[in-house]
């Protein structure tokens, strides 16, 4: 895995894929624009809507952590909210890769969370905060079968052009099983056959302003059948 450290435009780290010459986040502002796709539209709009006291979040691709630690963060401020998230990567981020993300000192926050969530071990859940517990799976989302009853899927896979077989109907069946009936999931992913394929399988499609200067990403919900 050949990995470049890159300063994206709001001051956040972020990471550069040379093999897939692709980008981990927005270059205009990683930390941006994982509030606005996974916190803003994903975490913040589903409590707005539902008022849980708990949560279920599965991500796909945990990459830097970053979606993780603001999830995190947003538990810590928020102690009547329990918060369960299972996370899945193919790889586990290099320690000496992780050192230079500079997400703990742009958010003004804790480093030793921000450290505990890749440093714990794998497949083992583990309670970070009092209300945020937290499981990382290694392994192909394409050969796991998560579990069921997620309220929100954080779908943070390299973009369609460059990992195709992120982006198959199959795969967006077998999330679908794994939400909750009126779960969410989001993506900063906009295109127009990925939003027809997810309504072919019967999640109910919007589209959702995109974090600047991207104009929409995508929300879909999993109706009452
Ligand atoms: C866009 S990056 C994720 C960004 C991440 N959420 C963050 O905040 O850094 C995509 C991630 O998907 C992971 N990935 C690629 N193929 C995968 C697969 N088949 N199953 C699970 N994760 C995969 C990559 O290793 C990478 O970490």
């Amino acid at each position: 895995m050949s990995l470049q450290l890159i300063t994206t435009e709001d001051g956040s780290s972020s990471l550069f894929n040379a093999q897939l010459n692709e980008t981990y986040h927005s270059v205009h502002g990683a930390v941006a624009e994982s509030r606005h796709v996974f916190i803003k539209e994903g975490l913040q709009f589903y409590i707005d809507k539902h008022q849980p006291t708990e949560i279920r979040i599965f991500e796909v691709g945990l990459g830097t952590g970053l979606n993780a630690y603001l999830t995190a963060l947003f538990a810590k401020v928020n102690p009547s909210l329990s918060v369960v998230y299972h996370s899945i990567d193919t790889v586990v981020m290099p320690n000496e890769v992780l050192a230079d993300i500079n997400y703990p000192e742009i958010l003004g926050a804790d480093r030793e969370l921000f450290e505990k969530l890749h440093l714990c071990p794998t497949d083992t859940t583990i309670e970070l905060l009092p209300n945020f517990v937290f499981k990382k799976v290694v392994s192909d989302i394409n050969r796991y079968n998560p579990d069921m009853g997620f309220d929100i899927i954080y779908f943070d896979a390299f973009a369609p052009d460059k990992q195709p077989d992120m982006w198959q109907l199959p795969l967006f069946e077998k999330l679908y099983a794994a939400l909750s009936v009126n779960g969410i999931m989001v993506t900063y992913c906009a295109q127009g056959q990925f939003r027809r394929n997810l309504k072919a399988l019967g999640y109910t499609v919007e589209k959702v302003t995109g974090p600047p200067p991207k104009r929409e990403m995508t929300r879909v919900t999993k109706p009452l059948a």
